[in-house]
């Protein structure tokens, strides 16, 4: 039997646990939030002695685990993963892996000294849809390849929740949101390419989640708010009940009470333009590699529609990727089918798969800390 260890029991740690391969197990838990932490030991069946309401105590001891998760805010990342390393754990941890290059240089000379492995929740490379994008490029159909033009969009529900109202709306608390949302999109495409940046220049702001953007009838909260608006959290949350799952439920409590609070006095009830986010909304990302090939990234937050579009440009011919077809010098493959599947249609489970697997065997993950470090570097750069 594996023996894990989970750092950060919220959203992101239950879907890798939901799939957690048959010969794993929760062997501690450690989380700042009391409810969370009660909520997930009664789930996983761990006892008290073996939860912890911060990282110092578990690591104050030798415990008898084969590895770690590491799915806390994006901020404590890198000492966490700093103590798991030098406590002798291999680590899973969340992406992005650090916020800043030296950690990241830090937390990669740590794990070469000690041989102690760690991988990066890169889960677009688990991602059917986006194998079958590398498996197309690596097979030359589009002959070499030239420049990639690649957007994602963040509809109204995610940018609202998360980057405007919620937990990665300031950069001073979760960092830039080039990071913490495209770290994904640059390690997707040094995948496809390889090659490391000669030049990245960034441009980019907040140009529409801000108070002078707002219609003039706006209220501040959306249960005082006549507007017709794509960002009401009174439909998102009330109405269809979307996006709650990280509401903690307290004992006594149902979810809809949870959610009356939030939209009366809570951060999820506020007016989208008139909140504290700062993190852009928009940015344009374009990176020289040293192979020659132009990439361009886009993030639009501002965007009503929701997903990832990547054009790629070869010597023989073009991959367009629109979210749900590949389109390929002509020849369709249609792939709406993965578009409802949940845990990033199967992404979450392949990934946790491969860490159990790499604890089990002491084989290398498909993505080990080192190879994500030029993504990280371009995302550090942009900012
Ligand atoms: N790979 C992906 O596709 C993907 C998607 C979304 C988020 N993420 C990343 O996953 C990580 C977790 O995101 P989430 O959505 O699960 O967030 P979350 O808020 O649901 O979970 C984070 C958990 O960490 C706990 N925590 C906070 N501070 C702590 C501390 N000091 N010590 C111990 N526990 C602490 C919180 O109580 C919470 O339970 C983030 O880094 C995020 O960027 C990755």
């Amino acid at each position: 039997m594996v023996n894990i260890a989970v750092i950060g029991i919220g959203n992101r740690a239950g879907k890798y646990l939901s799939c957690l391969p048959q010969d794993a197990r929760v062997a501690f838990l450690v989380d700042s939030d009391p409810i969370r932490l009660t909520q997930a030991a009664e789930r996983y069946r761990v006892p008290q002695s073996a939860c912890f309401s911060d990282t110092a105590s578990f690591f104050s001891e030798k415990r008898a685990v084969d590895g770690i998760i590491i799915a806390t805010p994006d901020q404590l990342h890198f000492s966490e993963t700093l103590s798991a390393i030098r406590a002798g754990y291999p680590v899973l941890v969340e992406k992005p892996a650090a916020s800043t290059q030296e950690e990241l240089d830090s937390m990669l000379e740590a794990s070469k000294q000690t041989g102690i492995p760690v991988s990066v929740c890169l889960v677009m490379r688990y991602h059917p849809y986006f194998r079958r994008i590398k498996e197309i490029v690596d097979s030359g159909e589009i002959g070499q390849v030239l420049s990639i033009d690649h957007t994602e969009a963040i509809g109204p529900d995610r940018m609202g929740h998360t980057f405007v109202r919620g937990l990665w709306s300031r950069k001073d608390l979760s960092g830039p949101i080039f990071l913490s949302k495209c770290s994904h999109d640059t390690d997707f495409l040094l995948w496809l390419t390889g090659g490391k940046a000669l030049e990245v220049t960034s441009e980019g702001g907040l140009t529409r989640f801000r108070p002078d953007c707002a219609p003039p009838q706006a209220a501040r909260r959306c249960l005082d708010c006549s507007v017709d608006c794509p960002y009401s959290a009174v439909r998102l949350y009330r109405d269809q009940h979307a996006w709650v799952a990280g509401f903690d439920v307290p004992e006594g409590k149902t979810l809809d009470d949870v959610i009356e609070e939030e939209l009366v006095a809570g951060r999820y009830g506020r007016c989208v333009y008139h909140c504290d986010n700062d993190v852009n909304d928009i940015q344009e990302v374009r990176v020289l590699l040293d192979n020659g090939i132009r990439l361009t990234m886009r993030l639009d937050g501002v965007s009503l529609d929701e997903g990832r579009r990547t054009i790629i440009q070869g010597s023989k011919g073009k991959l367009r990727a629109l979210g749900t077809t590949l389109e390929v010098n002509g020849r369709v493959e249609d792939y709406s089918s993965l578009l409802d599947l949940p845990l990033h249609a199967g992404a979450d489970r392949f990934l946790i798969e491969d860490f159990i697997d790499s604890l089990r065997t002491g084989h290398p993950t498909a993505v080990p800390l080192s190879v994500t470090r030029e993504a990280h570097r371009i995302c550090f750069l942009a900012r």
